[in-house]
């Protein structure tokens, strides 16, 4: 039995594809084969997959069936948790949305998942990601306030849905988390967040995240052993469409 995970599959088998990044780059070509193809071959049954976000381009659910028909159709099961792109879930409507697709698809919302005895803990997160306005050295020269403020309440809202999720697998008994988020944890200017430290106070192991597109974007946050934690970045194309095993 094991765990895995990956970010950002961006289907589209009934939504027009208007992302220049996705039409046009090498890593893309045919990638929602690649990926079955690695599913088949490395995962049984009894696995369990997380994908963090981003799952569609459609606007809503009926533009997502045949995407979530095709993630339905993967091996084990299949933890969904929410990214900036999937306006067909509504997170105060995620009861229906579970109902609809149980038992192979969980939607994950203020809630937690079991593996074995970690708690699956997440939520899509947020970093204020600028417009930051640099000079030619690179150097912060300012930056759009008002988004700022707005980002910060997208933050602490993100903060308060992880707090609850980890809250709940608490009451149950639960000692050990693995923590999911869409967005990553920091953004380029960041050496720790509210997500970091939240990660720090109820001791996830792993911090898994994905979101970031492209090689200019791989590094934007942390990577590897932090501060106590292991942090990973699973978007798809990152990952060159293989799941990252997170736990045997
Ligand atoms: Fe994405
Ligand atoms: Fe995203």
């Amino acid at each position: 039995m094991s765990l895995y995970a990956i970010g950002d599959l961006h289907l589209h088998f009934q939504s027009v594809l208007r992302a220049p990044g996705q039409l046009s780059g090498r890593v893309w070509k045919n990638h929602e084969e690649k990926f079955r193809n690695y599913c088949k071959k490395l995962m049984t049954e009894e696995d369990m997959l997380v994908l963090v976000g981003d799952h569609s381009w459609g606007r809503n659910l009926s533009e997502c069936e045949k995407d979530l028909q095709y993630i339905r159709e993967l091996p084990g099961r299949k933890i969904l948790t929410r990214g900036n792109h999937d306006m067909f879930w509504d997170a105060k409507k995620t009861k229906q949305l579970n109902d609809l697709y149980k038992p192979e698809l969980t939607f994950l919302q203020d809630a937690y998942e079991a593996y074995q005895d970690y708690a699956l803990v997440g939520t899509k997160g947020f970093t204020f990601e600028g417009p930051f306005y640099l000079d030619r050295r690179g150097r912060i020269t300012g930056w759009d306030d008002e988004a700022e403020i707005h980002a910060r309440k997208l933050v602490e809202r993100e903060l308060q849905r992880l707090r609850k999720s980890f809250e709940l697998a608490k009451a149950d008994g639960f000692r050990k988390y693995i923590m999911f988020l869409h967005y990553p944890p920091t953004n380029i200017l960041e050496e720790r967040s509210g997500f970091t430290d939240m990660a720090e106070e109820y001791g996830a192991e792993q911090v898994i995240y994905a979101h970031c597109h492209g090689e200019s974007r791989f590094n934007d946050s942390i990577h590897g052993e932090y501060r106590g934690r292991s942090y990973h970045l699973v978007s798809g194309d990152y990952l060159r469409w293989k799941p990252m095993k997170v736990l045997d």
